[in-house]
């Protein structure tokens, strides 16, 4: 079965090549540790063949623009053959690409195209569950109660006289019961299936040892193939509490994320992570260089997330708590302190996130109150919005560990918060009470250039899967491109001053500076230099304290600070003309400045040397 639905390259793999291995070989084996990490969604990125649909060829044909960047790797959402009905995280085949996206050997173009450039590939892979048209599960359905395959997944008969209730009160993250009833083969009600996602995403059962023996082989499949690491989609949630038990309650929703679910974070979890763990270092490079897996456990309380960070289990998982903390000093330090601590004690590095695929685009998010969480539909203040995203991206780049990019940040996009009803296709949407039904917002396609939709996007013509805003064309790739001022140049700027630097990634902790409240002030030292970064998070200008001989290196915004010249333009100006933006080419420290009680602009981040 397998055999039959399976794509085959017509040539050797990435990974077998001497002249791909050998673009790696330089790299650090542990490189993940601070590494950067830009998140492709695929759909939305770059669309090739212009049926308005983003796909891999359309990726790798932009590669050079995230090498020019200046990042270290490249995360892509699942390219998998997929009837699409939560957006590809419902796989139908998991060494196959959906022919929307292009084809197996499109993927193996991109991985070695990457690996030339110096970028790393990291692929998503959903063990949770499986696409309702899956071999197993449509076998399962169709071979009736009894068949081997159904113990692949959880079928269960109902409650009730007649079978008619699902069979425990669990419901599901996108909304109504995380069960649905089967119809047999011969036409009568059925047995029920597990999903805790959509209806078309049914739960794989991990007791069974052929669900285990799959994702191995899957693993080793895209390993051979030259991925550099995997991002593990709903890791806490593949184990489920022994006899599945009720919850007791509904509005379960309300309580991920922070308690103790029978369908989350189960310990049965870890074992199976420490047996992938063992083929991922199995494959480590020529060089040392490691293949690693990024989980996206969301759990109870940070401790928790460093459990699967473990030197046997995980390289690393998302910091979501990072991720959903509002703009403010007090609680950001705190977070920021929490996770080094927790991360810390297992030997992992923290990470650091703003947005994904999943929640509103942060440059939105901190335009509005806070109360209005990770999900939402309000346009809020723009301009504010810019301006903090600006000065987090500083904030968050210079943390010690591994830094996540959402595509699109980089442009300082807003979320689309007025997309019509008609054009949404997040499932959840569809599911009265469900999650959100807000992701749409995050996932319209890139502008690149031009002065309408699609924006570079695609060959002009047709349109994008979901429509760009008439505003866009003075974000695009193109528009913001050697404009001193623009958010994509600032992101240039950082990620190269990241790369100078290397006290920004490393270590795993802050020195905090005294600083009046509502400013956060650390210190980074590194053998031969020190950095300091201050954000002012109040809406007042405010005069910090900084070590002396302090020289402005870089800052979030143009009227950051009384006295102190742009060091933006500087930053630019220094990279080698035509040569490749970011990538390592010479920022140099400003030395304009001295300041040591520099009054800093309201919602400004700045980054000093020392
Ligand atoms: C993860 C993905 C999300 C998807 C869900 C179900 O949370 O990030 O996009 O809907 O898993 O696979």
């Amino acid at each position: 079965m397998k055999e039959a639905m399976s794509q085959h390259l017509t040539h050797a793999p990435s990974s077998a090549t001497a002249d791909a291995v050998g673009e790696v070989d330089a790299e650090r084996g542990d490189w993940w540790r601070d590494a950067v990490i830009y998140q492709v969604y695929p759909r939305s990125f770059a669309d090739g063949n212009g049926d308005g649909m983003g796909d891999l060829p359309g990726v790798t044909a932009r590669l050079p623009y995230l090498r020019d960047l200046g990042v270290d790797a490249v995360w892509l959402s699942p390219f998998y053959a997929s009837p699409q009905a939560d957006a590809g995280y419902d796989v139908a085949d998991y060494r196959a690409v959906d022919p929307m996206f292009g084809t197996l050997n499109d993927a193996d173009d991109l991985i070695r195209a990457a690996h030339a450039l110096g970028l790393k590939v990291i692929v998503d892979l959903v063990p949770n569950h499986c696409s309702d048209q899956h071999e197993w599960f449509k076998r399962a359905l169709h071979e009736g109660p009894g068949s081997p395959l159904r113990e692949r997944f959880h079928f269960r008969p109902g409650k009730g006289a007649a079978g008619e209730l699902p069979p425990n009160d669990w419901e599901s993250i996108f909304g109504g019961p995380a069960w649905t009833r089967t119809v047999n083969p011969d036409g009568t009600p059925g047995e029920w299936y597990l999903h805790l996602f959509a209806p078309e995403q049914p739960d794989f059962n991990w007791d069974h040892p052929a669900v285990h023996d799959e994702f191995r082989s899957v693993l080793r499949f895209w390993l051979d193939l030259g991925t550099d690491g995997f991002r593990i989609d709903v890791a806490h949630g593949l184990v489920k509490a022994a006899g599945l038990p009720d919850i007791g309650h509904a509005e379960q929703l309300s309580l991920l994320g922070t308690a103790a679910m029978p369908y989350f974070d189960q310990d049965g979890v870890h074992e199976i992570y420490r047996g992938w763990r063992r083929i991922l270092d199995e494959y480590a490079g020529p060089a040392g260089e490691e293949r690693i897996a990024v989980a996206e456990a969301w759990t109870p309380t940070i401790e928790r997330a460093a459990l699967y960070l473990r030197p046997d289990e995980l390289h690393q998982a998302f910091n979501f708590e990072y991720l959903s903390t509002s703009w403010d000093a007090a609680a950001l330090r705190k977070v920021i302190d929490t996770s080094l601590t927790a991360m810390g004690a297992v030997g992992a590095p923290a990470t650091w996130v703003l947005s994904n695929h999943d929640v509103t685009r942060h440059a939105t998010r901190f335009g509005n109150p806070p109360e209005l969480g990770t999900q939402q539909r309000e346009p809020g203040d723009r301009e504010l919005g810019l301006r903090r995203a600006r000065a987090a991206i500083l904030l968050m780049l210079a943390l010690p560990g591994s830094a996540y990019l959402y595509q699109g940040e980089e442009l300082g996009l807003p979320d689309v918060t007025d997309l019509p009803d008609e054009v949404r296709q997040d499932p959840s949407f569809f599911r009265a009470a469900g999650q959100d039904g807000f992701r749409d917002g995050c996932r319209v396609p890139i502008p690149w250039s031009g002065d309408e939709p699609p924006y570079g996007f695609g060959p002009a013509g047709g349109p994008s899967w979901l429509p760009q805003p008439k505003s866009w064309a003075a974000l695009s790739v193109a528009a913001q491109t050697g404009d001193p001022a623009s958010t994509l140049e600032l992101y240039r700027s950082a990620l190269a001053v990241r790369r100078q630097r290397q006290e920004l990634g490393a270590g795993t902790a802050v020195t905090w500076l005294d600083a009046p409240e509502g400013v956060l002030a650390f210190r980074r030292d590194a053998p031969g230099g020190g950095f300091v970064c201050t954000v002012n998070l109040t809406s007042e200008p405010v005069r910090v304290r900084l070590p002396a001989g302090s020289r402005a290196l870089l800052s979030s915004g143009a009227d950051y600070a009384e006295g102190v010249r742009p060091a933006v333009a500087d930053a630019t100006a220094d990279r080698p003309a035509g040569g490749p933006l970011g990538v390592g080419g010479p920022v140099t420290d400003n030395p304009v400045h001295d300041g040591i009680e520099p009054v800093i602009a309201a919602d400004t981040a700045i980054w000093w040397a020392i």
